[in-house]
């Protein structure tokens, strides 16, 4: 896993999109993995400067993203929906039938769910996944004990993610207890993948989704199975890392490294 410890958020976030804009130029038909939550925002941020000022083209991009809430219809805005399309989609020029986003909605959750992972493996699999983390650990919403060959399906929430997102609605018992989420084996079978955290209250779960075993009660340290992970953080998100000086030490020398 490569571990990227930036000075600042906005930092950690202009790295990150730099990753996807050079995916982008290599391969502008690229599916892109997409990921909501506050973590992913400057990313987004940057990737919309990109497009608006050195005319970065998404024309031929095709996105999927990691989960949305059960119940809330797309016009709420904490729907995944509403968030894309809000903070992303809608600046930039992704044509909208290549959208993708799980149904909250559906009647039918077990035929999506098999049809969301047939449309990606049809679209030819997933080029960069971007993931957050939640404080517990979980990548979209793999809770803990998500099986890592779980596949996209329906979950129910752990009472800690309930209570984090609580802030973005008027009260907690508003927060949806289910989501439809991809699994953690759907999110390994990207080609690559990019997690951003920051802040100190990720601090607990990068340390263990680094350095810690590999367990389904951090889902993220699936990421280390994983032979293409990039993670880029920020110092408060770095503090309890052991490693640390290695980390740093691998970026310096970076710029001198054989080409591979
Ligand atoms: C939710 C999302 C995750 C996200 C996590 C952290 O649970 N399903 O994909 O990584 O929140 O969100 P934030 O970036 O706001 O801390």
């Amino acid at each position: 896993m490569e571990v990227v410890i930036c000075k600042t958020y906005d930092e950690l976030s202009k790295q990150a999109a730099n990753v996807v804009a050079e995916v982008l130029n290599e391969k502008p038909n690229a599916v892109l993995g997409m990921a909501t939550g506050s973590s992913p925002l400057g990313l987004y941020q940057e990737l919309v400067r990109m497009h608006r000022d050195e005319a970065l083209d998404f024309s031929q991009v095709t996105t999927f993203n990691l989960d949305e809430y059960v119940g809330l219809p797309v016009t709420h805005e904490q729907s995944y929906h509403y968030f894309m399309h809000e903070n992303f989609f809608k600046h930039v020029n992704i044509p909208i039938g290549n959208i993708h986003i799980p149904s909250g909605s559906t009647n039918n959750y077990r035929a999506f769910c098999e049809w969301y992972e047939n449309r990606i493996e049809e679209c030819g699999g997933i080029d960069v996944q971007i993931l957050g983390i939640g404080a517990d650990g979980h990548i979209a919403f793999n809770e803990p004990t998500s099986s890592m060959a779980s596949r996209t399906r329906l979950k129910t929430l752990a009472r800690q993610t309930i209570e984090d997102n609580a802030r973005f609605f008027d009260k907690v018992e508003d927060v949806p207890i289910y989501a439809i989420t991809m699994g953690v084996g759907t999110i390994l079978d990207a080609r690559r993948l990019l997690l951003v955290a920051n802040g100190e209250k990720k601090a607990d779960a990068v340390a263990k989704m680094i350095e810690g075993p590999v367990t389904t009660m951090i889902t993220a340290s699936a990421l280390q199975m994983h032979s293409r992970a990039s993670v880029f953080i920020d110092e408060p998100a770095a503090a309890n890392l052991q490693m640390r000086d290695y980390y740093d030490w691998i970026q310096a020398k970076k710029p001198d490294a054989p080409k591979q």
